[in-house]
């Protein structure tokens, strides 16, 4: 088989990497790819959203499957493009897709269907959502914080915890008015503000059939115990402890199979990745967000999870085979710590020479994945080439044993301006810990 693996980031060099161990496959291209995909697969200089210019590539090399990986495409129709053209592709068409593309969607899909998620409010005007607070404002357990999302894809940023009233009118300000995030501001969501512990379940369906893979943890803020703005995810890993059996299978009864259920009953049948954003709360497990697609870092200790070949998973996906799919994971946990430039996510410089890398990928059960990378053309030098730079991943007997290793491989690298946060599973461990203490 030819595949084509659109995006360039940690995810894809995971997605990559376990792509090219399938005895199916004879030959790989990645669009845009990065310098850690570029040993495995042919990197074709595209934006992984120019999809009319993907589908002639598709056509014109003839690949037999492109697999998508992240949302701005998938969301802008690129399975919908794809398929017209007769060409395989995996991911959710376009109207499936605004599960992500869309949180006023999300939200009222979630309650039309009684999928438990944070209370909310839609708003089309600014007014209309000042006034709202107003009127919150006047009663006496007015709710904060509070959270204000705008509906379309902003990469995460534009959803604003705030800790006051006011705070949430300046978000809506922000978001409405002075259009920080664009068209994604044209619609937003209030809703109020969940407390627990975050965690991750993505799931593949292929409409009928739901294989939810281990459970995983992203590490969002950019500093260590939390703190700082949010970035794309400084690391995660897999199993998260959070989420035991019994909870496991409430979010896959309560959560996964509903929305499945739902998009079908309204006529958006789901085929692909479903990730639900999790908050553990006292009351139970509740939607924070779904996404259409895995997540980034998740990916990089999941798919090294992953024991078996995932050609044939990904195929069954498309053609709703899901149910006759042996899947199988390896016990071992899994945990990735991201090393990002200076003075990530707001403003940070790229070109650095990255140093180290062979002797940190040498060392047994460590990955590393690429993210921001590229070869300088003039010096022919592995150099930084984005914000998040390196996914380091390994498999420990236990998650204590996976991230001491992580991070020894982490020691081994260098390049200017590099930092990552040092607690990635500290929240894991101290709850195994606890239990065993308990
Ligand atoms: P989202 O893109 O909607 O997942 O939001 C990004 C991050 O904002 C989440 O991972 C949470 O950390 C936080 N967040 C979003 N919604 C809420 C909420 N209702 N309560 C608390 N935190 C939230
Ligand atoms: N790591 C979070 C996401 O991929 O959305």
């Amino acid at each position: 088989m030819r595949v084509l693996v659109v995006g360039g980031g940690g995810r894809e060099h995971a997605l990559v990497w376990k792509i090219a161990q399938s005895p199916l496959v004879d030959r790989i291209w990645c669009a845009p790819g990065n310098a850690g995909i570029a040993e495995l697969a042919e990197c074709v200089p595209m934006a992984d959203t120019e999809i009319m210019r993907l589908r002639r590539f598709a056509r014109e090399n003839r690949i037999d499957l492109t697999v998508v990986g992240p949302e701005a495409p998938l969301v802008q129709g690129i399975v919908d493009a794809f398929s017209t053209a007769g060409l395989k592709v995996f991911g959710p068409v376009q109207q499936a897709a605004k599960i992500e593309g869309s949180k006023v969607f999300a939200k009222q899909l979630m309650q039309r269907h009684s999928i438990p998620t944070a209370e909310f409010r839609t708003f089309t005007t600014p007014d209309r959502a000042k006034a709202y607070l107003e009127m919150l404002g006047q009663r006496q357990d007015g709710p904060v914080p509070i959270v204000v999302k705008a509906d379309g894809l902003a990469g995460g940023k534009a959803v604003i915890v705030c800790d006051d009233l006011e705070e949430a009118a300046e978000a809506v300000e922000r978001i409405m008015v002075r259009k920080d995030y664009g068209e994604a501001g044209r619609q937003i969501v209030i809703e109020s503000c969940l407390e627990g512990e975050e965690a991750s379940m993505i799931a593949l369906t292929d409409g009928q059939t739901i294989a939810v893979m281990p459970s995983s943890q992203d590490h969002k803020p950019v500093g260590d115990g939390d703190t700082g703005p949010n970035t794309g995810g400084m690391g995660a890993y897999s199993p998260a402890p959070v989420i035991d059996d019994r909870l496991a299978t409430q979010i896959e009864r309560e959560i996964l199979v509903q929305t499945v259920h739902a998009l079908n009953r309204e006529e958006k049948p789901y085929h692909g990745v479903l990730y639900a954003g999790i908050m553990v709360t006292d009351d139970g497990p509740k939607v924070l967000e779904f996404n259409c697609r895995m997540g980034d870092p998740e990916t990089q200790p999941l798919l090294m999870r992953l024991n078996s070949d995932i050609v044939p998973i990904l195929l069954a996906t498309m053609d709703g085979e899901l149910e006759e799919t042996d899947i199988e994971w390896d016990p071992r946990p899994t945990l990735c710590v991201v090393m990002a430039s200076e003075g990530y996510p707001i403003e940070y410089k790229t070109g650095y020479p990255i140093e180290g890398l062979d002797e940190a990928a040498q060392m047994e059960d460590v990955m590393v994945f690429h993210a921001g990378t590229k070869i300088d053309e003039d010096t022919g030098r592995l150099v930084t080439a984005g914000g998040r730079v390196l996914g380091v991943t390994a498999r420990g007997d236990t998650i204590e044993g996976a991230r001491r290793r992580a991070y020894e491989a982490v020691e081994k690298i260098d390049f200017e301006g590099a930092h990552w946060r040092t607690d990635i599973g500290s929240k894991a461990i101290n709850r195994l810990s606890d239990a065993e203490e308990g």
